[in-house]
């Protein structure tokens, strides 16, 4: 399939990460369904899109006009619906293998032959997932950053099958929606996870180490190092499940203790205070604004 043929993009998960994808897509001109397990779950991803168009317009970013033709190439539906007519799938579903391995099993026995299934994993081997499908070289790893309608970057990732074709398909499409593209072989983490996640990780053990407070590491990287917020603002941003999951994929993949994740995220996860999305991680939220340090931290640290 070259780029003009694509018409159509399935994106699977309508979580953060999904939803972001699925307004680039429709930005850009391209049909999207927008899908989840259920019909509920991937008809408020798109209620959440149409907010985030909306707020565009107040902001002078988008014409009213363009945000109701975006609008208008955005669909939701089930997976079990939208497979049989997909070109290119995007998954976005969470960072677990298990719940990867049955969604591409199930897309490979649901969409066309020639469909290509691409994932937007963080870490997880695109070789693996690819080896659940009978089409190897259609699978292919396209890793967007979040917030994905303001970050560049998509990491490519291919996998030790993943025909030329199929590569070359999802970097022009990658180029269409704006993005710089970078080419990554099939490794733990890719290049951005396989530095970003160590620091997020020491930042987080400097923590407990008592080396400094939450505001002050976060003041010290942005300010110090000039990045756009502290590393514990990033991980919260990110979602403290997503990191510790990526974590733990360099623990066990490298084999090497200097990836093991810190105490204080895995209990911020045990205790569901995932960052952003739950209104605690490090820090505590309110209609998505700071609010202060999370008081639980300070009894994690004894
Ligand atoms: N969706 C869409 N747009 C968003 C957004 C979102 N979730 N969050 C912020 N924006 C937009 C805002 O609307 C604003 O746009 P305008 O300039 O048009 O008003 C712009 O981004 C700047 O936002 P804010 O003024 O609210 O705040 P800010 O200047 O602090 O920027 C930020 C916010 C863009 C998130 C910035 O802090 C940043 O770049 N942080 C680092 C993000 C980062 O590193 N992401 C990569 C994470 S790693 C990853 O994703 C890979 C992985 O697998 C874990």
């Amino acid at each position: 399939m070259k780029l003009s043929d694509l018409k159509h993009v399935l994106v699977v998960g309508a979580g953060q990460m999904g939803r972001g994808i699925a307004q680039v897509c429709a930005q850009s001109g391209y049909l999207v369904t927008l899908s989840d397990a259920d019909w509920a779950t991937a008809t408020a991803g798109r209620d959440r899109i149409i907010h985030q168009l909306d707020a565009l317009v107040g902001k002078g970013r988008l014409t009213g006009a363009a945000a109701a033709e975006t609008a208008q190439r955005l669909t939701a539906s089930t997976v079990a619906d939208a497979a049989k007519s997909a070109q290119l799938v995007i998954e976005a579903v969470s960072e677990d293998l298990v719940v990867k391995r049955r969604l591409f099993e199930t897309l490979d026995a649901t969409t066309p032959r020639d469909a290509i299934l691409a994932s937007n994993t963080s870490s997880i081997s695109i070789t693996e997932l690819a080896g659940f499908t009978s089409r190897p070289d259609h699978v292919v790893g396209m890793h967007f950053m979040n917030p994905v309608p303001v970050m560049k970057l998509v990491e490519v990732v291919t996998g030790l099958r993943t025909s030329d074709a199929t590569a070359a398909l999802v970097t022009d499409l990658a180029g269409h929606l704006g993005k710089t593209v970078v080419r990554s072989q099939d490794r733990p983490g890719f290049i951005v996870n396989r530095i970003l996640i160590p620091m997020l990780n020491e930042a987080c053990f400097a923590l407990q180490d008592g080396v400094a407070c939450i505001e002050d590491i976060d003041l010290a990287i942005q300010h110090g190092l000039n990045h756009p917020m502290g590393p514990l603002r990033l991980a919260d941003l990110i979602g403290l499940d997503t990191v510790l999951a990526i974590a733990l994929v360099l623990y066990r993949d490298f084999s090497d203790s200097k990836y093991r994740p810190a105490p204080v995220l895995r209990s911020l996860v045990a205790a569901g205070q995932l960052g952003h999305k739950s209104d605690c991680g490090f820090y505590v939220y309110n209609d998505g604004k700071v609010q202060g340090p999370n008081p639980a931290i300070t009894r994690l640290r004894g």
